[in-house]
Protein backbone atom coordinates (compact mmCIF):
# COMPACT_ATOMS: atom_id res chain seq x y z
CA UNK A 1 0.00 0.00 0.00
CA UNK A 2 2.97 2.68 1.58
CA UNK A 3 5.12 1.54 -2.21
CA UNK A 4 1.35 1.94 -4.42
CA UNK A 5 1.39 5.54 -2.74
CA UNK A 6 5.03 6.05 -3.36
CA UNK A 7 4.80 5.18 -6.13
CA UNK A 8 1.91 7.71 -7.08
CA UNK A 9 3.43 10.27 -5.60
CA UNK A 10 6.46 9.73 -7.52
CA UNK A 11 4.68 9.61 -10.74
CA UNK A 12 2.73 12.92 -10.04
CA UNK A 13 6.26 14.04 -9.45
CA UNK A 14 7.53 13.35 -12.80
CA UNK A 15 4.49 14.65 -14.73
CA UNK A 16 4.87 17.77 -12.54
CA UNK A 17 8.45 17.89 -13.73
CA UNK A 18 7.80 16.75 -17.47
CA UNK A 19 5.17 19.57 -17.40
CA UNK A 20 7.71 22.32 -16.29
CA UNK A 21 9.98 21.34 -18.54
CA UNK A 22 7.81 21.41 -21.61
CA UNK A 23 6.91 24.73 -20.31
CA UNK A 24 10.43 26.56 -20.56
CA UNK A 25 12.22 28.43 -23.21
CA UNK A 26 14.65 26.74 -24.73
CA UNK A 27 18.29 27.98 -26.20
CA UNK A 28 17.39 27.46 -30.21
CA UNK A 29 14.13 26.26 -29.69
CA UNK A 30 13.42 26.49 -33.89
CA UNK A 31 16.77 24.57 -34.55
CA UNK A 32 14.32 21.62 -36.37
CA UNK A 33 11.83 23.22 -37.31
CA UNK A 34 13.01 26.42 -38.73
CA UNK A 35 16.72 26.23 -38.52
CA UNK A 36 17.47 29.62 -40.32
CA UNK A 37 15.18 31.36 -38.00
CA UNK A 38 17.38 33.50 -35.63
CA UNK A 39 19.58 33.82 -38.48
CA UNK A 40 16.50 35.63 -40.61
CA UNK A 41 16.02 37.90 -37.56
CA UNK A 42 19.89 38.93 -37.50
CA UNK A 43 20.42 39.12 -40.87
CA UNK A 44 17.51 41.49 -41.52
CA UNK A 45 18.76 43.27 -38.43
CA UNK A 46 21.96 43.77 -39.84
CA UNK A 47 21.13 45.02 -43.03
CA UNK A 48 18.76 47.50 -42.19
CA UNK A 49 19.36 48.84 -38.51
CA UNK A 50 22.46 51.34 -39.93
CA UNK A 51 19.95 53.52 -41.57
CA UNK A 52 18.20 54.31 -38.89
CA UNK A 53 20.21 53.06 -35.69
CA UNK A 54 17.50 55.58 -33.26
CA UNK A 55 15.50 52.25 -33.97
CA UNK A 56 17.78 50.43 -31.62
CA UNK A 57 16.85 52.29 -28.91
CA UNK A 58 12.88 51.92 -30.43
CA UNK A 59 12.97 48.37 -30.45
CA UNK A 60 14.33 47.95 -27.18
CA UNK A 61 11.88 49.48 -25.33
CA UNK A 62 8.94 47.28 -27.41
CA UNK A 63 10.23 44.64 -25.84
CA UNK A 64 10.07 46.08 -22.61
CA UNK A 65 6.85 47.24 -22.99
CA UNK A 66 5.26 44.20 -24.05
CA UNK A 67 6.77 42.15 -21.16
CA UNK A 68 5.24 44.43 -18.79
CA UNK A 69 1.84 43.39 -20.37
CA UNK A 70 0.59 40.07 -19.83
CA UNK A 71 4.30 38.87 -20.08
CA UNK A 72 6.32 38.67 -23.41
CA UNK A 73 3.72 37.69 -25.69
CA UNK A 74 3.89 40.51 -28.49
CA UNK A 75 0.42 41.37 -27.02
CA UNK A 76 2.40 45.32 -27.60
CA UNK A 77 1.88 44.33 -31.37
CA UNK A 78 -1.60 43.81 -31.90
CA UNK A 79 -4.24 46.59 -33.24
CA UNK A 80 -7.32 48.19 -31.23
CA UNK A 81 -10.17 46.72 -33.20
CA UNK A 82 -13.55 48.83 -33.12
CA UNK A 83 -14.78 46.95 -29.57
CA UNK A 84 -11.08 47.36 -27.82
CA UNK A 85 -8.09 49.56 -27.43
CA UNK A 86 -5.29 47.83 -27.81
CA UNK A 87 -1.41 48.61 -25.75
CA UNK A 88 -0.37 49.99 -28.76
CA UNK A 89 -3.14 52.78 -27.85
CA UNK A 90 -3.08 53.65 -24.88
CA UNK A 91 -1.23 56.78 -23.26
CA UNK A 92 2.14 55.11 -22.36
CA UNK A 93 2.46 54.05 -25.63
CA UNK A 94 4.22 57.52 -26.43
CA UNK A 95 6.73 57.19 -29.29
CA UNK A 96 6.52 53.43 -29.63
CA UNK A 97 8.01 52.49 -32.87
CA UNK A 98 9.41 49.71 -34.70
CA UNK A 99 6.23 48.00 -35.92
CA UNK A 100 7.11 47.92 -39.52
CA UNK A 101 10.59 47.18 -39.00
CA UNK A 102 9.02 43.97 -37.05
CA UNK A 103 6.71 43.35 -39.48
CA UNK A 104 8.89 42.98 -42.53
CA UNK A 105 11.14 40.10 -40.33
CA UNK A 106 7.85 38.34 -39.55
CA UNK A 107 6.84 38.09 -43.51
CA UNK A 108 10.34 37.09 -44.08
CA UNK A 109 9.96 34.12 -41.28
CA UNK A 110 6.50 33.45 -42.56
CA UNK A 111 8.03 33.13 -46.45
CA UNK A 112 10.30 30.59 -44.97
CA UNK A 113 8.63 28.84 -42.27
CA UNK A 114 4.81 29.77 -42.50
CA UNK A 115 3.53 29.35 -38.62
CA UNK A 116 6.40 28.59 -36.94
CA UNK A 117 8.64 31.27 -35.28
CA UNK A 118 6.07 33.95 -32.55
CA UNK A 119 5.77 37.16 -33.13
CA UNK A 120 6.84 37.42 -28.96
CA UNK A 121 10.19 35.74 -29.80
CA UNK A 122 10.58 38.14 -33.48
CA UNK A 123 10.25 40.79 -30.44
CA UNK A 124 12.57 39.57 -28.04
CA UNK A 125 15.78 38.91 -30.75
CA UNK A 126 15.09 41.82 -32.71
CA UNK A 127 15.53 43.91 -29.24
CA UNK A 128 19.11 41.94 -28.59
CA UNK A 129 20.43 41.52 -32.35
CA UNK A 130 19.27 45.60 -32.65
CA UNK A 131 21.35 46.50 -29.43
CA UNK A 132 24.63 44.30 -30.21
CA UNK A 133 24.27 45.51 -34.05
CA UNK A 134 24.64 49.18 -32.86
CA UNK A 135 27.40 48.54 -30.00
CA UNK A 136 25.71 47.38 -27.07
CA UNK A 137 25.51 44.61 -24.57
CA UNK A 138 24.22 41.24 -26.14
CA UNK A 139 22.35 38.61 -24.06
CA UNK A 140 20.74 35.02 -23.94
CA UNK A 141 17.58 34.78 -25.85
CA UNK A 142 16.30 31.45 -25.55
CA UNK A 143 12.57 31.11 -27.51
CA UNK A 144 9.70 28.99 -27.71
CA UNK A 145 7.63 32.43 -26.53
CA UNK A 146 4.39 31.86 -28.13
CA UNK A 147 2.19 35.00 -29.09
CA UNK A 148 -1.48 36.12 -26.98
CA UNK A 149 -4.33 36.96 -28.31
CA UNK A 150 -5.73 39.79 -26.34
CA UNK A 151 -4.61 43.52 -25.56
CA UNK A 152 -6.04 45.83 -23.46
CA UNK A 153 -5.10 49.67 -23.18
CA UNK A 154 -6.29 49.68 -19.56
CA UNK A 155 -3.61 46.79 -18.79
CA UNK A 156 -0.61 49.22 -20.17
CA UNK A 157 -2.09 51.81 -18.01
CA UNK A 158 -1.98 49.67 -14.64
CA UNK A 159 1.46 47.91 -15.85
CA UNK A 160 3.99 50.11 -17.51
CA UNK A 161 5.47 52.33 -14.80
CA UNK A 162 4.55 56.23 -15.32
CA UNK A 163 7.46 58.53 -15.91
CA UNK A 164 6.43 60.22 -12.24
CA UNK A 165 6.76 57.03 -10.47
CA UNK A 166 9.03 56.65 -7.52
CA UNK A 167 10.97 54.37 -6.01
CA UNK A 168 8.41 51.97 -4.38
CA UNK A 169 5.71 52.59 -7.54
CA UNK A 170 8.71 50.97 -9.72
CA UNK A 171 10.38 48.06 -7.29
CA UNK A 172 5.98 47.03 -7.09
CA UNK A 173 5.94 47.01 -10.94
CA UNK A 174 9.03 45.60 -11.58
CA UNK A 175 8.16 42.74 -8.75
CA UNK A 176 5.20 41.77 -11.08
CA UNK A 177 7.36 40.45 -13.70
CA UNK A 178 9.49 39.16 -10.87
CA UNK A 179 12.24 41.61 -11.53
CA UNK A 180 14.15 42.61 -8.29
CA UNK A 181 15.82 46.41 -7.49
CA UNK A 182 18.66 45.18 -8.76
CA UNK A 183 16.93 44.97 -12.52
CA UNK A 184 15.13 48.06 -12.11
CA UNK A 185 18.81 49.66 -11.49
CA UNK A 186 20.44 47.78 -14.70
CA UNK A 187 17.11 48.03 -17.05
CA UNK A 188 16.73 51.58 -16.65
CA UNK A 189 20.12 51.93 -18.04
CA UNK A 190 18.11 51.63 -21.11
CA UNK A 191 17.69 55.61 -20.90
CA UNK A 192 21.68 55.33 -21.70
CA UNK A 193 19.83 55.63 -25.58
CA UNK A 194 17.14 56.74 -27.19
CA UNK A 195 14.65 59.78 -26.91
CA UNK A 196 11.66 61.16 -24.85
CA UNK A 197 9.04 63.52 -25.66
CA UNK A 198 8.58 66.94 -23.88
CA UNK A 199 5.43 65.39 -22.39
CA UNK A 200 7.01 63.24 -20.52
CA UNK A 201 9.01 65.01 -18.31
CA UNK A 202 7.59 68.75 -18.67
CA UNK A 203 6.09 68.77 -15.18
CA UNK A 204 9.19 68.63 -14.02
CA UNK A 205 10.15 71.96 -15.63
CA UNK A 206 7.17 74.06 -15.23
CA UNK A 207 4.42 72.24 -12.57
CA UNK A 208 6.26 70.27 -10.41
CA UNK A 209 3.79 70.64 -7.42
CA UNK A 210 0.73 72.22 -9.27
CA UNK A 211 2.10 75.63 -8.13
CA UNK A 212 3.79 76.54 -11.21
CA UNK A 213 7.28 75.33 -10.29
CA UNK A 214 10.43 73.23 -10.92
CA UNK A 215 11.28 69.52 -9.57
CA UNK A 216 14.01 70.81 -7.11
CA UNK A 217 16.13 67.90 -7.78
CA UNK A 218 16.45 68.37 -11.25
CA UNK A 219 19.79 70.57 -11.74
CA UNK A 220 19.06 73.92 -12.97
CA UNK A 221 21.32 74.32 -15.80
CA UNK A 222 20.46 70.85 -17.24
CA UNK A 223 16.30 72.43 -16.38
CA UNK A 224 17.40 75.37 -18.45
CA UNK A 225 18.47 73.63 -20.98
CA UNK A 226 15.29 71.16 -21.39
CA UNK A 227 13.08 74.19 -20.89
CA UNK A 228 15.28 76.18 -24.13
CA UNK A 229 14.09 72.56 -26.47
CA UNK A 230 10.67 72.45 -24.68
CA UNK A 231 9.20 75.68 -24.78
CA UNK A 232 5.73 74.95 -23.34
CA UNK A 233 3.95 72.83 -20.64
CA UNK A 234 1.24 71.52 -23.15
CA UNK A 235 4.44 70.81 -26.10
CA UNK A 236 3.72 66.87 -26.91
CA UNK A 237 6.10 66.96 -30.49
CA UNK A 238 9.14 68.15 -29.70
CA UNK A 239 11.71 65.41 -28.17
CA UNK A 240 15.37 65.80 -26.50
CA UNK A 241 17.67 63.12 -26.43
CA UNK A 242 17.52 61.21 -22.69
CA UNK A 243 21.41 61.05 -22.72
CA UNK A 244 22.61 64.22 -23.83
CA UNK A 245 25.94 63.85 -25.57
CA UNK A 246 25.70 60.07 -26.19
CA UNK A 247 22.56 58.91 -27.18
CA UNK A 248 23.60 56.31 -29.32
CA UNK A 249 26.20 54.63 -27.72
CA UNK A 250 25.14 52.11 -24.56
CA UNK A 251 27.49 53.24 -21.86
CA UNK A 252 27.47 54.54 -18.37
CA UNK A 253 27.07 57.58 -18.89
CA UNK A 254 23.10 57.59 -17.99
CA UNK A 255 24.35 56.74 -14.47
CA UNK A 256 27.14 59.55 -14.62
CA UNK A 257 23.96 62.06 -15.15
CA UNK A 258 21.70 60.57 -12.67
CA UNK A 259 24.29 61.63 -9.91
CA UNK A 260 24.58 64.80 -10.84
CA UNK A 261 20.86 65.58 -10.76
CA UNK A 262 20.42 64.84 -14.67
CA UNK A 263 18.23 61.99 -14.66
CA UNK A 264 15.42 63.13 -17.07
CA UNK A 265 12.55 61.24 -15.46
CA UNK A 266 11.65 61.39 -12.04
CA UNK A 267 11.81 57.42 -12.10
CA UNK A 268 15.26 57.79 -13.44
CA UNK A 269 15.99 60.35 -10.38
CA UNK A 270 13.71 57.99 -8.17
CA UNK A 271 17.07 55.52 -8.39
CA UNK A 272 19.21 58.05 -6.17
CA UNK A 273 16.54 57.40 -3.36
CA UNK A 274 17.15 53.97 -2.41
CA UNK A 275 20.68 53.41 -0.48
CA UNK A 276 20.83 50.13 -2.00
CA UNK A 277 20.49 51.31 -5.28
CA UNK A 278 22.43 54.35 -4.73
CA UNK A 279 25.26 52.36 -3.86
CA UNK A 280 24.86 49.51 -6.49
CA UNK A 281 25.04 52.92 -8.90
CA UNK A 282 28.16 53.93 -7.50
CA UNK A 283 29.61 50.49 -8.05
CA UNK A 284 29.00 49.81 -11.66
CA UNK A 285 30.19 53.88 -12.23
CA UNK A 286 33.60 51.97 -11.17
CA UNK A 287 33.34 50.04 -14.31
CA UNK A 288 34.53 48.48 -15.98
CA UNK A 289 31.80 48.84 -18.91
CA UNK A 290 31.86 45.14 -19.77
CA UNK A 291 30.53 44.60 -16.35
CA UNK A 292 27.51 46.75 -16.55
CA UNK A 293 26.95 44.71 -19.91
CA UNK A 294 27.14 41.41 -18.31
CA UNK A 295 25.18 42.11 -15.82
CA UNK A 296 22.61 44.44 -18.08
CA UNK A 297 22.24 41.62 -20.26
CA UNK A 298 20.96 39.66 -17.54
CA UNK A 299 18.85 41.13 -16.19
CA UNK A 300 17.34 42.00 -20.35
CA UNK A 301 17.49 37.55 -20.08
CA UNK A 302 15.15 37.47 -16.90
CA UNK A 303 12.77 40.55 -17.97
CA UNK A 304 12.58 37.88 -21.35
CA UNK A 305 11.35 35.79 -19.56
CA UNK A 306 8.53 37.11 -17.64
CA UNK A 307 4.83 35.07 -17.71
CA UNK A 308 5.83 33.78 -21.48
CA UNK A 309 3.09 31.65 -22.84
CA UNK A 310 5.02 28.37 -24.05
CA UNK A 311 3.55 24.43 -25.31
CA UNK A 312 0.08 25.43 -26.12
CA UNK A 313 -0.58 28.14 -24.95
CA UNK A 314 -1.49 31.40 -27.13
CA UNK A 315 -0.74 30.73 -30.70
CA UNK A 316 1.49 31.33 -33.37
CA UNK A 317 0.15 34.78 -35.20
CA UNK A 318 0.61 35.06 -38.94
CA UNK A 319 0.64 38.60 -39.40
CA UNK A 320 2.12 40.58 -35.88
CA UNK A 321 -0.63 42.79 -36.14
CA UNK A 322 -3.80 40.82 -35.35
CA UNK A 323 -4.82 37.51 -33.89
CA UNK A 324 -5.42 34.45 -36.30
CA UNK A 325 -9.20 34.46 -37.36
C1 LIG B 1 11.94 52.06 -14.87
C2 LIG B 1 10.81 52.44 -15.40
C3 LIG B 1 10.76 53.11 -16.75
C4 LIG B 1 10.09 54.25 -17.02
C5 LIG B 1 9.25 55.08 -16.06
C6 LIG B 1 10.33 54.55 -18.40
C7 LIG B 1 9.81 55.64 -19.07
C8 LIG B 1 10.16 56.02 -20.34
C9 LIG B 1 9.65 57.19 -21.01
C10 LIG B 1 8.61 58.13 -20.44
C11 LIG B 1 10.26 57.27 -22.21
C12 LIG B 1 10.11 58.35 -23.25
C13 LIG B 1 8.89 58.14 -24.12
C14 LIG B 1 8.67 59.36 -24.95
O1 LIG B 1 8.31 60.39 -24.38
O2 LIG B 1 8.89 59.33 -26.17
C15 LIG B 1 11.16 56.15 -22.30
C16 LIG B 1 11.98 55.88 -23.37
C17 LIG B 1 12.75 54.76 -23.49
N1 LIG B 1 12.81 53.71 -22.60
FE1 LIG B 1 12.04 53.68 -20.76
N2 LIG B 1 11.15 53.59 -18.94
C18 LIG B 1 11.43 52.68 -17.96
C19 LIG B 1 12.16 51.52 -18.10
C20 LIG B 1 12.71 51.11 -19.28
C21 LIG B 1 13.26 49.80 -19.51
C22 LIG B 1 13.23 48.66 -18.51
C23 LIG B 1 13.74 49.80 -20.78
C24 LIG B 1 14.40 48.69 -21.54
C25 LIG B 1 15.06 47.71 -21.01
C26 LIG B 1 13.52 51.12 -21.32
C27 LIG B 1 13.94 51.54 -22.55
C28 LIG B 1 13.66 52.78 -23.09
C29 LIG B 1 14.24 53.25 -24.33
C30 LIG B 1 15.30 52.54 -25.15
C31 LIG B 1 13.65 54.49 -24.59
C32 LIG B 1 13.91 55.39 -25.82
C33 LIG B 1 12.90 55.04 -26.89
C34 LIG B 1 13.12 55.75 -28.21
O3 LIG B 1 14.16 56.35 -28.45
O4 LIG B 1 12.19 55.68 -29.03
N3 LIG B 1 12.87 51.88 -20.39
N4 LIG B 1 11.07 55.39 -21.16
C1 LIG C 1 -2.56 47.50 -37.95
O1 LIG C 1 -2.56 48.92 -37.86
C2 LIG C 1 -1.59 49.55 -38.69
C3 LIG C 1 -1.59 51.04 -38.33
O2 LIG C 1 -2.87 51.51 -38.19
C4 LIG C 1 -1.92 49.29 -40.14
O3 LIG C 1 -0.98 49.90 -40.97
C5 LIG C 1 -1.92 47.78 -40.36
O4 LIG C 1 -2.30 47.49 -41.69
C6 LIG C 1 -2.85 47.08 -39.38
N1 LIG C 1 -2.69 45.65 -39.53
C7 LIG C 1 -3.64 44.86 -40.05
C8 LIG C 1 -3.28 43.42 -40.23
O5 LIG C 1 -4.73 45.27 -40.35
C1 LIG D 1 -0.67 55.85 -29.32
O1 LIG D 1 -1.98 56.04 -28.86
C2 LIG D 1 -2.66 57.12 -29.51
C3 LIG D 1 -4.02 57.23 -28.84
O2 LIG D 1 -3.87 57.42 -27.46
C4 LIG D 1 -2.78 56.81 -31.00
O3 LIG D 1 -3.40 57.91 -31.65
C5 LIG D 1 -1.39 56.59 -31.58
O4 LIG D 1 -1.49 56.21 -32.92
C6 LIG D 1 -0.64 55.52 -30.79
N1 LIG D 1 0.71 55.40 -31.27
C7 LIG D 1 1.22 54.25 -31.73
C8 LIG D 1 2.63 54.29 -32.11
O5 LIG D 1 0.56 53.24 -31.81
C1 LIG E 1 5.11 56.65 -3.92
O1 LIG E 1 3.98 57.07 -4.65
C2 LIG E 1 2.76 56.53 -4.18
C3 LIG E 1 1.64 57.04 -5.07
O2 LIG E 1 1.90 56.81 -6.40
C4 LIG E 1 2.50 56.96 -2.75
O3 LIG E 1 1.33 56.35 -2.26
C5 LIG E 1 3.67 56.55 -1.89
O4 LIG E 1 3.51 57.07 -0.59
C6 LIG E 1 4.99 57.06 -2.48
N1 LIG E 1 6.10 56.51 -1.71
C7 LIG E 1 7.08 57.25 -1.24
C8 LIG E 1 8.13 56.53 -0.46
O5 LIG E 1 7.14 58.45 -1.42
C1 LIG F 1 -0.25 73.82 -12.62
O1 LIG F 1 -1.02 72.78 -12.09
C2 LIG F 1 -2.17 73.25 -11.43
C3 LIG F 1 -2.83 72.06 -10.72
O2 LIG F 1 -2.87 70.96 -11.55
C4 LIG F 1 -3.08 73.94 -12.41
O3 LIG F 1 -4.24 74.41 -11.77
C5 LIG F 1 -2.32 75.11 -13.06
O4 LIG F 1 -3.10 75.69 -14.06
C6 LIG F 1 -1.02 74.61 -13.64
N1 LIG F 1 -0.20 75.75 -14.07
C7 LIG F 1 0.41 75.79 -15.26
C8 LIG F 1 1.24 76.99 -15.52
O5 LIG F 1 0.28 74.92 -16.08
Amino acid sequence: MGSTRFSGILVSCLLVIIGLSEAQLQLGFYAKNCPNAEKIVKDYVGEHIHNAPSLAAALLRLHFHDCFVRGCDASVLLNSTSSNQAEKDAPPNLSLRGFDFIDRIKSRLEAQCPGIVSCADVVALVARDSIVATGGPTWKVPTGRRDGMIARGAEAIANLPPSTSNFSNLQSLFANVGLDWKDLVLLSGAHTIGISHCSSFSNRLYNFTGVGDQDPDLKTEYAAKLKAKCKTPTDTTTFVEMDPGSVRTFDLSYYTHLLKRRGLFQSDAALKTSPTAYNYINQLLKGPLQNFFYEFGKSMEKMGRANVKTGSAGEIRKQCSVVNS
